[in-house]
């Protein structure tokens, strides 16, 4: 089986290093104390937070804002996953107690509930109150701490201008919930938790995620590869390089390699061709994101990807014809905002998809 997975929350063997940051959010949320978890996209957040509530132990539900559409939507999420951590025979009880009724549907074998509420416009703010009150009443009654984990939170501001307002009002008197939210861009979750104007400013104990360091992955690639009785001891570092470490990406590229492993002792030879068959596989994602670029990002990013310097100096302008230092500049900070940019560990940028940037040069 191929020892790598890449795409979804990894755990178990396909999980590795985070010891400190396990301990830390542990010890965060055993002391009630709310937590903001911040990094770039696929560098493990998920993975981690559902690694320290599976080994705390403490009653917990994760609401993923991504796939939430827009209020209503939230409350259905939300009610149901908190009536999961109350006893059934409850459920009826808690019910009962909310001023906006909601259509329930239970699967007999498994009792399995599904929720659903038809809330008119009027009725929407009492719906969401009575939603983010329902864990604490639950927690009170069960006599039990519950941890609610947002993901991707940013996207709060998406599905509701009403909301942030909403929650931090009821948040901010429950005694028996803590609060794990997690982002993954940086800008806006800066805005929502550091702007003084803003109702979570303040909120939660920061904490940002970095990419896994360099001797443990080491480790883990050679681990695994050697599950497989294969010695990767001649491709390890190249893999590395290659990926910066980067969690998603090493996975990928490690998964690949695996697949086009002829014996069991592979040359880096083989890393150049696992990345052209990802660059291929990719091909039709990898043109569709490049269309979506306007004529100035598409310079910016041709520039960065050939390993040209500072994109607001002068020289780097002229050479690519762009208008000014300050349009560089502002295509640079909505890039980084959404992602296809991030910051070297250094100083400078770089395209944040080594693949991507594999087939802009190839393709060029
Ligand atoms: N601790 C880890 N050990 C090994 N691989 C990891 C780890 N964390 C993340 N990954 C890799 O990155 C991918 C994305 O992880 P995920 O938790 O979904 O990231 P995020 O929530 O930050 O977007 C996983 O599918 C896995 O391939
Ligand atoms: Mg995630």
């Amino acid at each position: 089986m191929n020892p790598f997975r890449f795409g979804n929350v990894v755990t178990g063997r396909y999980f590795t290093n985070r010891e400190k940051e396990i301990k830390e959010i542990t010890s965060e949320i055993k002391a009630g104390q709310h937590v903001v978890l911040m990094s770039p996209r696929r560098y493990g957040k998920s993975s981690l937070v559902n690694e320290v509530m599976k080994s705390s132990r403490v009653k917990w539900f994760r609401i993923n804002m991504e796939l939430i559409a827009d209020e209503v939507d939230l409350a259905n999420y939300y009610v149901k996953n908190a009536l999961t951590l109350s006893k059934f025979e409850k459920i009826k009880h808690y019910l009962k107690n909310l001023r906006v009724q909601p259509y329930i549907q239970i699967q007999p074998t498994t009792n399995e509930i599904a929720v659903s509420f038809s809330a008119e416009k009027r009725n929407i703010s009492t719906l969401l109150s009575d939603t983010f009150q329902l864990p604490e009443v639950i927690a009170k009654n069960i006599k039990q701490k519950i941890v609610i984990v947002f993901d991707e939170f940013q996207e709060i501001r998406r599905i509701s201008p009403i909301l942030e307002r909403k929650m931090r009002g009821i948040f901010q008197y429950q005694e028996n919930i803590t609060y794990i939210f997690i982002g993954s861009q940086e800008a806006m979750i800066r805005e929502i938790f550091q702007d003084k104007k803003n109702p979570f400013y303040k909120f939660g104990r920061h904490i940002t995620l970095h990419k896994i360091d360099e001797a443990a992955f080491t480790d883990f690639i050679l681990k695994r590869f050697s599950a497989e009785k294969i010695d990767a001891s001649k491709i390890v570092k190249p893999i590395l390089k290659f990926t910066d470490c980067h969690p998603y990406y090493t996975q990928q590229l490690c998964h690949e390699i695996y697949m086009l492993c002829e014996n069991k002792s592979p040359t880096p030879g083989v890393i150049k061709r696992a990345v052209d068959q990802i660059v291929t596989e990719h091909h039709a994602d990898y043109s569709r994101w490049w269309n979506t670029l306007t004529n100035t990002e598409r310079k910016v990013i041709i520039g960065i990807s050939s390993g040209e310097g500072n994109p607001t100096s002068q020289e780097f302008i002229k050479k690519y014809g762009i208008k000014s230092a300050s349009t560089s500049g502002s295509v640079i900070t909505k890039l980084i905002a959404v992602g296809t940019l991030i910051k070297k560990s250094g100083e400078g940028m770089k395209i944040e998809d080594p693949f991507w940037e594999k087939w802009i040069l190839k393709n060029r």
